[in-house]
C-alpha cells in the first residue's frame, strides 16, 4: 500500500532523508521513529505530495506519486497533524471543514456523510456547527480525523497525532485511531516520538537517525526492549527512564 524506495530529500544544500526504503502492507500500522529533525515528517510530506524535492520511486496503493498534491493523491492518502488548532481553520465551522473536501472532489450526499462521519469521530451531531475554539484539543483532533477520512482514502499519514493532547485525551484518540483501522482496514504511516504509542497502535517500526533507517523491526521486538541498533535500544531506554521529552514509561 505504501512503497519507498531510495527516497531522498534535500532542503537546498541540507540533505534530510537519505536513501529510505521501506513497505507497508494493506492494513498495516507502521511507526517511524527518531529524534527531532530525524526527517520523520519530512518523510510524510513527500508521500503527501508536500515535500518540494526528492529522488527515488514513491507509490501509494500501487501508483507512483508526483511532486504535487493532486485529486488523484488526495483520495489515496490524508494527513493528519500533531496541533488540531493549528491545522483547522479558524473561522469554518466542523460542517465547512467535512463538506469542503466533498465539494472539491464532486462528491455528493453531503449532509449525510457529514454526519455518518461525526457519529464515525464520535462526535455528537450538535457539534456540527462549531468552530475550533468552541471546541476542546481532543474534539478538535476529532474533527482532523474526520476530515481526513471525507475521502475514504485507504492510507492515513499521521504526524505526532495525539503529542499535543493530555494524557487520558490522548488514550482516546488512540482507541479511536485503532477502532478506525479495524473498521475501515485503514494503512497507517504514524511518526511519534512516543515508543509507547508505536507499541500501541503499530505492527512493525523503523528507527530512523539523521535521514537514515539504522533498523526496521517487529513491534514485539520493542515490546520485548530487543531492538538490535544500539540507536533503538538507547531510545528505548530514554523512554523507560522517562525521556526529557517527559513521556510515560510503556
Ligand atoms: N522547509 C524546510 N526548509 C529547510 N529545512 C527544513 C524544512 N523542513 C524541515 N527542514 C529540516 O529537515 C530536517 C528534518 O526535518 P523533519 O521535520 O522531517 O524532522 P522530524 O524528524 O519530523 O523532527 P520532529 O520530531 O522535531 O518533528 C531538520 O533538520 C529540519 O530543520
Ligand atoms: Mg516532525
Amino acid at each position: 500500500m505504501i512503497e519507498i524506495e531510495n527516497l531522498d530529500v534535500r532542503y537546498g544544500r541540507t540533505h534530510v532523508v537519505r536513501n529510505v526504503s521501506l513497505s507497508v502492507g494493506a492494513g498495516e500500522s507502521f511507526a517511524l521513529v527518531g529524534e527531532s529533525g530525524s526527517g520523520k515528517s519530512t518523510i510524510l510530506k513527500a508521500l503527501a505530495g508536500q515535500a518540494p524535492s526528492w529522488t527515488g520511486r514513491l507509490a501509494l496503493a500501487g501508483e507512483p506519486i508526483e511532486h504535487r498534491r493532486t485529486p488523484s493523491l488526495a483520495r489515496r492518502v490524508q494527513m493528519v497533524f500533531q496541533d488540531p488548532y493549528g491545522s483547522l481553520h479558524p473561522r469554518r465551522t466542523v460542517d465547512d471543514t467535512l463538506a469542503e473536501p466533498l465539494s472539491i472532489h464532486g462528491i455528493g450526499e453531503r449532509d449525510r456523510r457529514v454526519l455518518a462521519m461525526l457519529d464515525a469521530v464520535g462526535l455528537a451531531a450538535r457539534f456540527r456547527f462549531r468552530l475550533p475554539h468552541q471546541l476542546s484539543g481532543g474534539q478538535r483532533q476529532r474533527v482532523a480525523i474526520a476530515r481526513a477520512l471525507m475521502l475514504e482514502p485507504p492510507i492515513l499519514l499521521l504526524d505526532e497525532p495525539t503529542s499535543a493532547l493530555d494524557v487520558s485525551v490522548q488514550a482516546e484518540i488512540l482507541n479511536l485511531l485503532k477502532t478506525l483501522r479495524a473498521e475501515r482496514r485503514l494503512t497507517y504511516l504514524l511518526v511519534t516520538h512516543d515508543l509507547p504509542v508505536a507499541a500501541f497502535l503499530c505492527d512493525r517500526l523503523a528507527v530512523l537517525r539523521a535521514g537514515e533507517i539504522v533498523e526496521t523491526a517487529p513491534i514485539a521486538d520493542l515490546r520485548a526492549h530487543q531492538l538490535r541498533s544500539a540507536y533503538g535500544r538507547e531510545l528505548v531506554s530514554l523512554s523507560l527512564g522517562g525521556s526529557s521529552r517527559g513521556h510515560a514509561s510503556p
